[in-house]
Parts: structure tokens; sequence; C-alpha cells
């Protein structure tokens, strides 16, 4: 399959190493708490073990990756790897505040980075593989990472499509500014919803027994609890979308705003904003 370079293609850059990274930390617990049943739902589906090592690509604010290192105790190791400096600073506080010691974060590119104890026993990630420009060498480091029959889990959002907590809210906001064609695996949030072509980036790069599960729900948009006009700004300055608004003028900037706060008003139940998602739960053997 074609390897091409698609760096930039599509949702505009993903700049995690600093802008992107700084608005996920100032949203970080939004952020958690909304994605947190699907982290939920990877972490029963890999079942850690006491004495297992395991590393966390794109770790992000470290939720996950302080989670695994509980399970998997003194006698085992999770070390979080992520671009951006801001949060492996924010996940290393997050862990010394948790009084965890079988822990650690590391700054770098997963494309490329090879943490000090690799081999581990086993690979996590929780939406932090869908943006490497060049997936085909980056997933063939992912498997160098692990030892022979060591197991990766990941979780990859589904098309778009089958996510309407990102279609609406592209139709919304379609509705005011021109938005770019969708480039299916561009680097971006959806870059990994064709499963015969994660399939093919998996075998390609030496894993065997691939093997999808589903997690299919409703999140909550801005995390529990959040009203339709705090959910509206949340989209606007802490997701990718948000990137393609803000050049607008502010006249458009206000009626997007305002779109999206009728729209979250019309998915609002007692629990906050609700709207259905839909990710894969990707497993295979390196
Ligand atoms: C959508 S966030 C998910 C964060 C975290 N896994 C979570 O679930 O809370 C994506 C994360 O992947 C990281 N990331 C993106 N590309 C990366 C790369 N090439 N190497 C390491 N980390 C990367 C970003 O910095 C960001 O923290």
């Amino acid at each position: 399959m074609d390897d091409s370079d698609r760096e930039n293609e599509g949702f505009g850059a993903h700049d995690w190493a600093d802008a992107a990274g700084k608005r996920w930390l100032a949203q970080l617990d939004r952020f958690e708490s909304m994605i947190e049943p699907i982290g939920a739902a990877l972490l029963d589906r890999a079942g850690y073990a006491p004495g297992e090592t395991v590393v966390d690509i794109g770790c992000g604010g470290g939720w996950t990756t302080r989670r695994i290192a509980a399970t998997v105790g003194e006698s085992g190791l999770a070390v979080g790897l992520d671009l951006s400096p801001d949060l492996v600073a924010a996940a290393s506080d997050r862990a010394r505040g948790a009084g965890l010691a079988n822990i650690r974060f590391e700054q770098g590119d997963a494309a490329m980075a090879m943490p000090r104890e690799a081999p581990f026993d086993r690979l996590f990630s929780r939406f932090g593989t869908m943006f490497f420009a060049r997936p085909y060498p980056a997933f063939a480091n992912l498997h160098r990472m692990l030892r022979g029959g060591g197991r990766l889990d990941i979780a990859v959002w589904a098309p778009v499509a089958a996510n309407p907590w990102q279609q609406r809210v592209m139709a919304v906001i379609g509705a005011h500014i021109d938005l770019p064609p969708p480039q299916p695996r561009a680097p971006g949030p959806f870059a990994l919803g064709e499963r015969d072509y994660v399939q093919d980036l998996l075998e390609s790069a030496g894993f065997t027994d691939v093997d999808f599960g589903t997690w299919s729900g409703e999140l909550r948009v801005g995390g529990p609890g959040s009203d339709p006009e705090s959910a509206a700004r949340f989209v606007l300055d802490g997701m990718h979308i948000g990137d393609l608004v803000r050049p607008s003028g502010a006249e458009v900037r206000a009626a997007i705003q305002q779109g999206l706060t009728d729209l979250f008003a019309r998915h609002r139940d007692a629990g906050g904003v609700h709207m259905g998602a839909k990710a894969w739960l990707v497993s295979a053997r390196a």
C-alpha cells in the first residue's frame, strides 16, 4: 500500500509538540473524562497482569499510564511516551502526586524513539497512533518496541461517518466556512478509521493475530456535566476542528459558536451533552 507522506493534509497541522499539546493540556480534565469509557474498555481488553512492562504511546496527561502502573504493580513498569514536553511534564507531576514509583514519562516521537526499557511486554495507546506523517515506518518502530510475542492494544476512531459527535459538529461548521475535502488517511483523529488499512499497517510492520473489537456508545462532549455553551467553547478551543475556525472573522466565529450551542442543546440530558461515537479497539502480536 501507498506510504506517501501525508503530513499536514486534511484537518491541518497537528503540532502536538507545541500548540496542540498545550491546547490538550489546557482542557486535560475535559478530554480525559470525555474519553474515559473508551480507555476503560481498552484497559479491560488488554487485561494487564502484575509484573508486565508496558509502553503507553502518545500518553498525553498520563491517565491511562497511571492506571496501567497501578495494575502491573511494583514488579512491573509503565512508560509513557509523548511528543509534547508540556504533557510529559504534567503527566510526571500527576504520577508523583499519585505516589506511583513504577512509572516514567519520556518526551519523544514514537515514530523513531526507543525507550531504554525496550523491548516491552505490552504496548498500549488510546488515540495516540493516528498522527504519524509516515505511518508504515512508524508502526514498524512500534513493533520494535515489543519483545517477540508481545501484545499491542490500541484505540483509534472509526470513520467520521460513524462518529456523530464529530460529523454533526463538522456539519455546523461547514455551514459557515469552506472545510477542506476529507482526506481519510491524513494524519489526524480519523486517520486509522479504515479497518483494512489498519490491518495492512500492522501486518506490514510484522504484527500477527490482528483482532478488531468495537467500542460504541455515547460520549459526553466536553466531559460529564458540561452544558451546551461550555461544550461549544471546548470544541472551538480544544479540538482539532477549532483550528479551521480560528482564522475566520469574529462574526463567523460567533455564528459557529451559536450553531454548536444549539446543536448541543438538542443533545443535553441531566448528565451533560451526549452524542454517539465509535472506536476500534485493535489488538495484535509482535
Ligand atoms: C488525542 S491525544 C491522546 C492522549 C492520551 N493517550 C489520552 O488518551 O488521554 C494524542 C496524544 O498523542 C501524542 N502524539 C501524537 N503524535 C505522537 C508521536 N508521533 N509520538 C508520540 N506522541 C504523539 C500527542 O502529543 C497527544 O498527547
